[in-house]
């Protein structure tokens, strides 16, 4: 059997030995995290055998795997071009396995390396969307969509789904947008399962009590990923394998167990901002992804007693080294108010040596002859230096390869991480009611019926009142 090298959190940096007692953990403190996390841990373990979060059971699903798969194989060979539209949960894991799992660029002739070229759409922009419709109509007998919502009723993918049903059927026939769509949404009910239905469409399902955001590892995120040749047999291996150890009620044995109570005693020691930094190109998407994780559930206004708490640690993303040359002087010398959580790659698919310096320019030396990985993973490590000197908190995850395997671990590490985060700050972790009343505000000023009264409350808002206009 392949034994696969795990990922890792590194969480010395976090110490007060290190950034002083006055910022930073101290080995009593840690101690009294583990006493409060510990009981959570076989909490959600509960909650998790009573069916509330089946999130938790996604990696070890067979019927999801052959249904994506039986689909799959039927509709790869006559694809170049893979649509996916969507938005939230519906596509944010879709770009992460996208951008982390396929080559940035492939060798000429070999155009998509093994599977089509991917456009997730996850916004309604006019001049994107238009010239991207003149940019597929030639090729749509080349070209699969998926479209994915639970609900069928989210404006942005009901819009793009209603132009693109459109095209292809006046395109192509409908026996053409019967063969070339893919539907995944509720099993039973909602919008596009009744659309799915009448106009008899293939489908996936977006698992019951699975919300968008804990979605990825179910049909949502693993059609367009098996479409593009992702080894989703090892990305679910890599989830279970991180079960495992997350289920682990031992508090120092569990990477999400301390991930969440580090989290959770900054944002109670006035550090309510959570910066995800990758080192990686190919892990950029995952910083977007945990933002959406993190913010839909943990922004709450009440805890699980009703009790007004306008809680919430605010991601933000970042990359290396990009970033540094943008938001480290804020990170250093503004507010100390931030956690950073740094994402490394030990060993990367490729490498590249630097050439010699230029005669003329003998101070550049020092870089030649040096691989690209080790000046990307020292400037992480200089990045992390300067930020520990001015007592600013470091986490990292340390990813041994950038592969299947430990982006499942990875994924499944950071939802099992706000389960618990959720639990520690007491609040709802799987709702999203201030959701809504956006959506229902779009609703209302589209003019959709029964949203009047909606309509004109929005209009002191939405109308441009000259007064205020210079
Ligand atoms: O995480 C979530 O629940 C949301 O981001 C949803 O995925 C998003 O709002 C899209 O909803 P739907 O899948 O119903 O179109």
């Amino acid at each position: 059997m392949m034994v696969q090298k795990q990922i890792r959190l590194y969480y010395k940096n976090v110490m007060s030995g290190v950034i002083g007692s006055k910022h930073g953990i101290t080995p009593k403190q840690l101690k009294s995290l583990e006493k409060k996390t510990q009981p959570l841990i076989s909490q959600i373990n509960r909650q998790r055998r009573a069916g509330l979060t089946p999130y938790r059971d996604l990696p070890y699903n067979k019927v999801i795997s052959r249904r994506v798969n039986s689909i799959v194989k039927n509709l790869k060979k006559k694809c170049d071009y893979l649509v996916v539209l969507g938005i939230g949960g519906s596509a944010l894991g879709n770009i992460a396995l996208d951008t982390a799992l396929r080559p940035f660029l492939t060798d000429p002739g070999n155009k998509h390396g093994s599977g089509p070229q991917l456009f997730v759409f996850d916004n309604v922009d006019p001049a994107q969307f238009g010239s991207f419709l003149d940019y597929i109509k030639p090729n749509l007998k080349r070209t699969v969509f998926n479209v994915i919502s639970k609900s069928g009723r989210t404006s942005e993918t009901a819009a793009q789904f209603m132009i693109i049903r459109k095209m292809i059927i006046d395109s192509i026939g409908k026996a053409g947008y019967r063969k070339q769509v893919v539907a995944t949404t509720d099993a039973n009910e909602g919008t596009l399962r009744r659309i799915s239905d009448t106009d008899k469409l293939q489908t996936l399902e977006v698992p019951d009590g699975v919300g968008g955001r804990f979605s990825v590892l179910s049909a949502v995120g693993l059609f367009s990923a098996a479409m593009c040749g992702i080894d989703v047999n090892r990305l679910l291996a890599g989830a279970r394998d991180m079960d495992a150890r997350v289920k682990n009620t031992r508090f120092l044995k569990n990477p999400a167990a301390i991930n969440a109570a580090i989290n959770y005693y900054f944002y109670r020691q006035d550090k309510p901002i959570s910066v995800m930094m990758p080192y990686s190109y190919a892990l950029k998407d995952m910083a977007d992804w945990y933002r959406q994780l993190w913010a839909e559930s943990l922004g709450k206004a009440t805890d699980l007693k009703g009790k007004e708490v306008y809680i919430g640690p605010t991601p933000v993303k970042a990359l290396g080294t990009t970033d540094q040359h943008s938001q480290v002087q804020l990170y250093r010398e503004g507010p100390n108010d931030k956690l950073f959580t740094f994402l490394e790659v030990e060993k990367f698919d490729k490498d590249v040596k630097i050439g010699p310096a230029p005669d003329c320019a003998p101070e550049l030396g020092f870089l030649s002859g040096k691989n690209l990985s080790k000046l990307l993973n020292n400037e992480k490590k200089a990045t992390e230096y300067a930020l520990i000197e001015s007592k600013r908190p470091c986490l990292t995850v340390l990813f041994p390869k950038v592969n299947a395997y430990t982006v499942g671990q990875f994924i499944y590490l950071y939802e099992v991480t706000t389960s618990l985060a959720g639990a520690l700050f007491g609040i709802d972790t799987y709702n999203q009611p201030a959701v809504e009343l956006g959506k229902e505000a779009t609703f209302a000023l589209m003019g959709k019926s029964g949203y009047e009264k909606l309509s004109r409350q929005i209009q002191p808002v939405a109308e441009i009142d000259e007064k205020f206009l210079v």
